[in-house]
């Protein structure tokens, strides 16, 4: 990777240019997984107490998190050593003197908006323009049902405005059953349960991460949790009293996608990654690199507050191809860009079904994917629910946008390492959203 000009700028092309590498090698400890930081970030800021969180995201959406929990009247401090301190409300937030900025980030307005809906103040959610054209009838709904008054935008956009409950008013539990697999949309019900009158239970078909069922008992909450041919079942009882602690968050699994993919395309390839996340929820990516052809070996497993966590060695070799639908394209959500990404260098392809979700993300990723593709000379099918790449495919460098979405910058910043020529990618600092140090991190790793 070379020429990195303003990745840290917000100007409209701040561009990446990446050259070709001849393979990877390295040791890694990522930055803590984004999903687990902003639980961690909610739940420290509503907590009774002072929490201490290690390796908190450097993302700039979990810092959006961080920004709302302070504007309503959690404490956040930095300490010399980066951790990240956390004097939580001890149950009680304040009202915000103004609207409540969550940036781009999508897990923060949607989660966020449970845990207001039931707040005895008036409180207003917005986000950047991406963030302003994501679908929210998915947390609208069921936060309705359980008696919040809250409105968006045409088209049930951003922004939420949530009236709050006036005295003697409450939200009431209810049982609510996804109809989309989001992890989002079922901790919203959840976090909203935990201001409600009764028990709030969630069940879902398909299984999505399990984070905010783990992190709420890490932070002394009872919860039931159950698995049967319904699907996931998750109960709580509104009223309990969330406990600071003092945690370490896992390495961001969705981040080390991008760095095993990378290892994936190269067959002299070695890499280790140390201290990270491997919730079963997020960790069918091994499966499926493994199934692709690279070998993983995975060592050092523990626990931390209901987290496991252990070290990944991976080597390259021959990569086959596969099939990613179903649940796995619900548990993989996250990761497909990336693997899209290298597919054509599979010798049989990859293709994604089930996976029409992609199309409400931070932009349209299987439109993002299939342009991006498409530029660097990719023969590529677009479906309304995913795509199929053939293998044996030869890509060049071009010039690619990231649509202003993270992962779409990272995952081309992956593919234009075994192109020909050097590829530009315009506003790839799209990566500070989830991980700002993407560029010059891979650059350590590479050999040329
Ligand atoms: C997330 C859930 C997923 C995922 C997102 C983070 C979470 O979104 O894509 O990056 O932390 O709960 P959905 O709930 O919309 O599937």
């Amino acid at each position: 990777m070379a020429d990195t000009n303003q990745t840290h700028s917000s100007s409209a092309d701040a561009s990446v240019t990446i050259r070709p590498a001849r393979n990877l090698r390295g040791f890694l400890r990522l930055p803590g997984d984004k999903s687990i930081s902003h639980r961690y970030g909610m739940f420290a800021g509503l907590a009774q107490g002072t929490s201490r969180l290690h390796n908190y995201s450097t993302g700039a959406d979990c810092a959006s998190t961080l920004g709302v929990m302070q504007a309503l009247g959690a404490k956040v401090t930095r300490t010399s050593d980066g951790v990240i301190e956390v004097e939580g409300v001890g149950g009680k937030l304040l009202a915000p003197v103004a609207p409540l900025d969550c940036g781009n980030s999508g897990s923060t307005m949607r989660m966020m908006a449970g845990i207001l809906a039931g707040q005895p103040f008036a409180s207003e959610l917005f986000g950047d323009e991406s963030l302003s054209a994501r679908p929210m009838a998915r947390v609208i709904k069921p936060l309705a049902e359980m008696g919040a008054k809250i409105t968006a935008a045409a088209g049930n956009r951003p922004p939420l405005k949530l009236a709050g409950c006036t005295p003697g008013e409450k939200l009431h539990g209810i049982e609510y059953t996804t109809p989309v697999a989001s992890a989002q949309v079922k901790s919203c019900v959840l976090f909203a349960g935990l201001f409600a009158e009764g028990e709030t239970t969630v069940v879902e078909a398909t299984p999505t991460r399990d984070h905010s069922e783990v992190a709420l008992r890490a932070f002394g909450m009872e919860l039931r949790r159950s698995s049967g041919r319904a699907g996931n079942r998750v109960t709580l009882r509104g009223g309990q009293t969330l406990r600071a602690i003092e945690a370490a968050v896992p390495g961001d699994i969705s981040t080390a996608a991008f760095f095993l993919c990378a290892a994936a395309i190269f067959p002299e390839s070695q890499l280790s990654i140390a201290g990270l996340l491997m919730n079963p929820t997020r960790a069918k990516l091994f499966d499926h690199l493994m199934a692709l052809g690279l070998r993983v070996r995975v060592t050092q497993m523990e626990e931390s507050h209901g987290e496991l966590i252990g070290t990944v060695q991976v080597e390259g070799g021959t990569l086959r191809g596969g099939l990613i639908a179903g649940a796995d394209a619900a548990a993989l959500i996250d990761e497909i860009p990336v693997l899209a990404a290298i597919a054509p260098y599979t010798t049989e392809g990859i293709e994604f079904r089930d996976a029409r979700e992609l199309r409400v993300k931070e932009s349209d990723r299987i439109k993002s994917i299939v342009a991006n593709l498409r530029a660097m000379g990719a023969e590529v099918e677009e479906r309304e629910d995913g795509l199929r790449v053939p293998g044996r495919q030869k890509l060049h460098g071009t010039d690619l946008d990231s649509f202003d979405d993270h992962r779409i910058a990272m995952a081309f910043a992956v593919a234009a390492l075994r192109a020909e020529g050097e590829t530009t990618i315009h506003r790839a600092d799209a990566a500070r959203i989830s991980f700002p140090e993407f560029f010059s991190t891979m650059e350590e790793l590479l050999e040329r």
